[in-house]
């Protein structure tokens, strides 16, 4: 699938654009703060519903403005959907494909798919288990609805559970309600940790096949999920830790704790990886995705590049342009890099400069 067409009115620094996008490469230059990684948030919206960047929708509207819009027309196949995003200052955002309003992001899933990657990506491993976890999250919950139904679901029971434990400090009669929520967390909570499971196999295979080839055979890399408690065993856990829950008044085991761990030739590369080694993997990982996307889809993901070429050495580039040619890119870069230049005879050109969006005619 690709992007046809974008639009964008008072979204951050953009008054008014129109971007017209090849269905290859399109790259996006300008210097700092002109507004290049606001137009792939605007699309990252569309996908998934919600900004990499902030929870805070208001942050996405023009300043002083109380309203802003983003109109995406996707090809797949011989047909043409159209995204509509609406956000309002102070109340929901609306969100429709083809014109009928979706009632939750579960709804908008499918309709575009990207991968975003951005130098926070590269980061990966160095990064907070909160952000693997979120790595495995915002795939799986595009490829499965029954994904993103569980994983809402866990956390709201999570959340009412600790409200719960605080309030059993104060109140120990209450104690005896606590079953209500355990029961749930466990139902909820196996089904996350086996698909999350079986999707870090999934990642590890396709991801070592990538990494392999990038590294010319030096560098052998494994994905291993971690979960913070197996799913046979977390009832168990749940019932074993329940006092020390009501004493800190937060939950100890499950999958809110999980991780990943990325091993290169058998050693931890968080712990003993160089900074290349870290982000090679995480590119590994990330290219991963968009073959997990196009078998499970049937359909080539739209992949945006948010500075990432400056970050990566030369031989990595060309290992990444090269390895996109079917997939839609969008690619932001402050100057139009030696490894770029090769694609740019068919790329499509774009400057922002302050929010405006200019198409460079090569
Ligand atoms: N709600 C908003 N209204 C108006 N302008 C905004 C809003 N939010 C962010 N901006 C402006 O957008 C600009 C940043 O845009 P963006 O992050 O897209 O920059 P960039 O071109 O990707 O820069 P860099 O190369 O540094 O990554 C900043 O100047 C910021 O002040
Ligand atoms: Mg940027």
């Amino acid at each position: 699938m690709y992007i046809d067409n974008l639009l964008l009115a008072d979204f951050r620094n953009i008054a008014m654009a129109e971007i017209k996008l090849n269905n290859g490469i399109n790259i996006l230059y300008g210097d700092n703060a002109q507004g290049k990684t606001n137009i792939l948030e605007s699309v990252y919206i569309c996908a998934t519903g919600r900004s990499h960047r902030t929870k805070i929708d208001g942050q996405l509207i023009n300043f002083g403005k109380r309203e802003a819009h983003i109109k995406a027309f996707i090809v797949r196949d011989k047909r043409t959907d159209r995204i509509d995003v609406h956000l309002k200052k102070d109340e929901k955002k609306g969100i429709a494909v083809n014109g009928v309003p979706i009632r939750k992001s579960g709804d908008l899933f499918g309709t575009l798919h990207t991968v975003m990657f951005s130098p926070e990506d590269l980061q990966l491993i160095k990064n907070a288990p909160s952000e693997r976890r979120r790595f495995i999250d915002m795939e799986l919950c595009q490829l499965s609805n029954v994904y993103y139904y569980d994983l809402q679901q866990y956390y709201k029971v999570l959340k009412q559970r600790n409200n719960l434990l605080k309030r059993i400090q104060k109140n120990i009669k209450l104690k005896d309600t606590l079953f209500v929520w355990d029961s749930q967390m466990c139902q909820y909570g196996m089904r996350v940790i086996d698909s999350r499971g079986a999707f870090v196999e999934r990642i590890s295979t396709i991801s070592s096949k990538i990494h392999s080839c990038i590294t010319e055979e030096n560098e052998e890399l494994v994905i291993e999920y971690k979960p913070n408690v197996l799913s046979c065993d977390f009832a168990e856990k749940l019932a074993s830790s329940i006092e020390k829950d009501i004493m800190y008044g937060s939950t100890t085991f499950g999958p809110h704790k999980d991780d990943i761990i990325f091993y290169v030739n058998q050693n931890d590369v968080k712990i003993f990886g160089s900074q290349g080694q870290q982000r090679t993997a995480a590119l590994s990982a990330k290219l991963a995705e968009i073959e997990i996307i196009k078998t499970e889809t049937g359909q080539t993901p739209v992949l945006l590049l948010d500075d990432v070429l400056s970050e990566l050495d030369e031989r990595r580039q060309y290992y990444l342009l090269d390895s996109i040619r079917d997939t839609q890119t969008i690619i932001t870069c402050t100057g139009i890099e030696d490894s770029i230049k090769r694609y740019t005879e068919k790329a499509s050109i774009f400057n922002i400069k302050n929010g405006i969006v200019d198409m460079r005619h090569t």
